[in-house]
């Protein structure tokens, strides 16, 4: 017998239409602990919106869900044109979702995509996370994720870029142009992703015999705007001479505010950022960075997940991207200190 919203509706104490709006995700109106609640109940009871839909489950739709996290973000951007040409070469179609950065809009797009009845999903996850809600919700198509983690039971393969030795490569060369102090603006340091760029800061820091400062570091959202207010309000150490930053939007929106403060890149100060969108090369200066394969990021996620929609094989469900250096014009050796007179 085929469980209905009348069903969850009985259990969870409120009415059908009030299921029927948190299912299809028009639930402005409702409180979280409500949807919570008709949401663990629908996953506990293995709710389908109809009974056809899971016996056509067992048809093949030739057909991927990506999910990305801000589809502003070129680096996301070019991550989902990688992803579409491989499915396209696979002979699958792709339906593409942004979340927003948003665990919820992420885990209702799960929802819908899996309701289209795709065959798999390749999911960039938002920064955000709850175990606890993850953990208790069941995907009952393929997943493979990319990038960053979740905690989503059942995930079929993680692929994502070498961020620790990204960073090193990073810190290194501007500790190769002369530079000591150097401010690391990160990305939301509750992840892993900036966590290991953190790491290889640390480590390369260390290498060349550089005390490790904590007042050097500062953490907050993947965004231009971000690196621009970070940058705007920054009470400027003149011993500081180079910016390291968690992506590239970080760091164009440092060197907008640097620019308005008078403070020329890279003549008074260095900037570095990560990801090489093609921002970072259009800009001027042209921005030294370190290459994220975007597009192979995408592209091998989607084969990683038609494989597994395929039954081919993959004992080593993790794979793990080099980085390359980009040097470009926004960074120079530190400005010569006034000899002391
Ligand atoms: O630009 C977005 C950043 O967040 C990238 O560095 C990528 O690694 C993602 O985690």
């Amino acid at each position: 017998m085929s469980v209905t919203l009348k069903d969850i509706a009985q259990i969870a104490g409120v009415s059908t239409a009030t299921v029927s709006k948190v299912i299809s995700g028009k639930h402005q109106d409702i409180g979280e602990k409500t949807i919570e609640k008709i949401r663990k109940i629908a996953r506990e009871l293995d709710y389908r919106p109809n009974s056809l839909a899971r016996s056509m489950k067992t048809k093949v739709t030739r057909t991927i869900g990506l999910i990305i996290p801000d589809v502003r973000n070129p680096f996301f951007t070019d991550l989902a044109r990688g992803a579409e040409d491989s499915a396209h070469e696979r002979g699958y179609s792709l339906l593409f979702c942004n979340s927003d950065d948003d665990l919820n809009k992420e885990m209702e797009y799960i929802d819908t995509l899996t309701q289209k009845q795709v065959d798999g999903i390749a999911l960039a996850a938002s920064v955000k996370r709850n175990r606890k809600l993850e953990e208790g919700f069941r995907i009952s198509v393929p997943i493979v994720t990319l990038d960053r983690d979740v905690y989503f039971p059942g995930v079929r393969g993680h692929i994502h870029s070498d961020n620790e030795s990204g960073a090193y490569d990073a810190v290194k060369y501007l500790i190769s142009l002369g530079h000591r102090r150097i401010l690391f603006l990160s990305g939301d340091l509750t992840i892993r992703v900036s966590k290991e760029r953190l790491e290889g800061y640390r480590r390369a820091l260390t290498e060349a015999g550089i005390e490790y400062d904590e007042n050097l570091l500062l953490g907050g959202p993947f965004s231009f705007e971000y690196g621009y207010e970070a940058m705007r309000t920054w009470e400027m150490d003149p011993e500081v001479t180079a910016i390291f930053c968690g992506n590239d939007l970080i760091a164009l929106g440092a060197i907008k505010a640097l620019k308005e403060r008078r403070i020329k890149v890279p003549q008074d100060i260095s900037v570095m950022g990560f990801d090489d969108i093609y921002l970072a090369s259009i800009n001027t200066p042209g921005l030294t960075t370190i290459r994220q394969p975007s597009y192979e990021l995408g592209y091998a996620t989607v084969r990683r997940l038609i494989d597994v929609i395929e039954g081919v094989d993959h004992s080593d469900s993790t794979m793990v991207i080099k980085l390359e250096l980009i040097p470009r014009e926004s960074t120079a050796k530190p400005k010569k200190k006034a000899a002391l007179g």
